[in-house]
Order: structure tokens, then sequence, then C-alpha cells
């Protein structure tokens, strides 16, 4: 049975679909105190079954929402509990960045590690999260899947990762579209709001730009990205990303730099989300 967190409820479905499962019903409450309750009563009738919780943990109540989840199926009698987090959140804070830090990512993952038998990631920010977990931790990428939206009739486009970690999913794209060069610009970070862009010398003019990040959050880096590119006299900018989280105006500011359009997967559901990671996380399953 498929059981959908808050944060994946149309993936869910379409997984479940996919894979001719049921989808569980799941209820949602809050108490006076603003703790929350998530219940899956309709699993228990599914008792002995594996129980696949889908749930991307884009905010904390999503996170807290996810472990209510696992131990719902888990204590309804599930088999085996699976856990797929289409985007994990806290998966920037990777390091030990100043002393005193902690380790957010790997805190939770052991979180999530103790309600499941198996964890299934999607392009993850690095795939070495996958070792923060303490049950085994399958990655699937979705990068190929960004060319799918994309017109078929771009001019001589350049496929443009916004930083150099970047580069992986820029050519993955790029080789999925089959047609097109690579290039990656430099990035310092300011701050959480703002960076800074040093763009390469590609000559851009005249030509389509895909820009592909892993992440949009605040939209900063691909704004200046943007910008920059079309400064220079690019014919037109596209972003492609894994998770559209587009958080606060992160949209507007896109829009502003002259985007001609955004894509993204439903592994955050937006109105971007142009293709689906449904059939990848199928096959891991
Ligand atoms: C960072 O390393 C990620 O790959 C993205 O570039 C970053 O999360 C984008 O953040 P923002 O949209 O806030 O600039």
């Amino acid at each position: 049975m498929i059981v959908p967190g808050p944060t994946s409820q149309a993936l869910a479905a379409t997984l479940a679909d996919e894979l001719d499962e049921p989808l569980a019903d799941v209820e949602y409450d809050r108490f006076p105190d603003g703790e929350k309750l998530t219940a899956a009563p309709g699993f228990a009738a599914a008792d002995g079954d594996r129980a696949v919780v889908v749930a991307s943990t884009t905010t904390d109540e999503a996170h807290v929402r996810l472990l209510q989840l696992q131990d719902a199926v888990r204590e309804a009698g599930a088999s085996e509990v699976v856990t797929v987090v289409p985007y994990m959140g806290y998966a920037r804070q990777d390091k030990v960045f100043e002393p005193g830090h902690p380790i957010s990512a790997r805190a939770v993952a052991r979180a999530i590690s103790t309600g499941t038998d198996r964890v299934v990631l999607v392009t993850p920010h690095e795939t070495a999260l996958a070792d923060f977990f303490t049950v085994p931790c399958e990655v699937v990428d979705a990068s190929p899947q960004l060319a799918d939206p994309l017109p078929g009739d771009l001019a001589d486009p350049l496929f443009l990762a916004p930083d150099e970690g970047a580069t992986e999913l820029a050519v993955a794209v790029r080789d999925a579209y089959g047609e097109g060069q690579t290039d990656y610009f430099e990035k310092k970070r300011l701050s959480g709001s703002e960076v800074e862009i040093t763009p390469s010398d590609a000559d851009v003019g005249g030509r389509d730009v895909v820009l592909v990040d892993d992440i949009v959050a605040t939209g900063s880096t691909m704004a200046g990205s943007i910008g920059v590119l079309n400064d220079r006299g690019a014919a037109g900018v596209y972003v492609t990303t894994i998770h559209p989280l587009l958080a606060q105006n992160a949209r507007t500011k896109l829009e502003r730099a002259g985007v001609e359009a955004i894509y993204g997967t439903d592994t955050i559901e937006r109105d971007v989300s142009a293709v689906s990671v449904a059939s990848l996380v199928a096959d891991a399953l």
C-alpha cells in the first residue's frame, strides 16, 4: 500500500497507479498545543502488507508527519516499511560549516532510519547523503527526465550549470536532450539568499540556454544567472530543476529576471512540476 505524506499526495497517487497498488487514506489532525497527529486508518485492514511511505520533507511539519506515518503503519502490522523521500530537507546542511554546528542532514537521516527498513531518495543534493542513513538507502537520479518538457527546437542549445557542482546534472540533461554544449558558472554564496555569480566566457548570443540545478530555493542562483545570460543576448533562458522548492518570492525573482519557462519534477508539488519521478521510484521499488 502506498501511504502519502502531506507534501507528496500527487506523486503517491501516480506511484500507486504505476504499481497498481492501493493508495492509503491518511488523516491529519492538530492538537490545541500545536502538536500534530497523522494517521493511516485504512492501513489496519492491510495487516502484513508492505507499506511505502512517500513524503518529501520540505518543512519541519512534513518531517514529523513522515515519522508518524512510519510508526502508524508499523504499528498496524506492516511487514516491511519502505520510505521514499522524493525531496530531502536539510540535505544542504551536510557538514559542519562552523564550530558548534550540527550535521543536520545526518540528524534527520538517522531519525528517518529508525522507522523504516529501507529508504529511496530522488537526486539528493549529494549522493553521499545516502551514507547518513542507518538502513539501506537507494538513490535514483531524475536529471535525464528534465529534458522531457523542453521544446524540441531549441536554438543551438547550451546546458548550463549555475555552479560547478551542478555540472553532472547539466550533462545528464544535455545527453537526454540529444544535442547541445555544456558549461558552468562560478557561484559564491554570500548569505542564505544572496549569491555572487561569475559567468564563464561562453558565447550565448542568439542561443537558447537551459539552466540546470538540483534545487531552486530562494531563486537567487537562477535569477542571477538569468540576468547575466539575458544581458549577453541569449535568445531564451529556460530553468530546469529536480526540486522546485521555490521558497518565498523565488518565482517572482525568476519571472522578473526574464525566464522563458521553468520546469521541475514532482518531488516538490508546484505548478512548474512538469515531469513525474513516479516511474523511476516504481522501478526502485
Ligand atoms: C546549492 O548548492 C544548490 O545546488 C542550489 O544551487 C541552491 O540550493 C540554490 O539556492 P537558491 O535558489 O536559494 O539560490
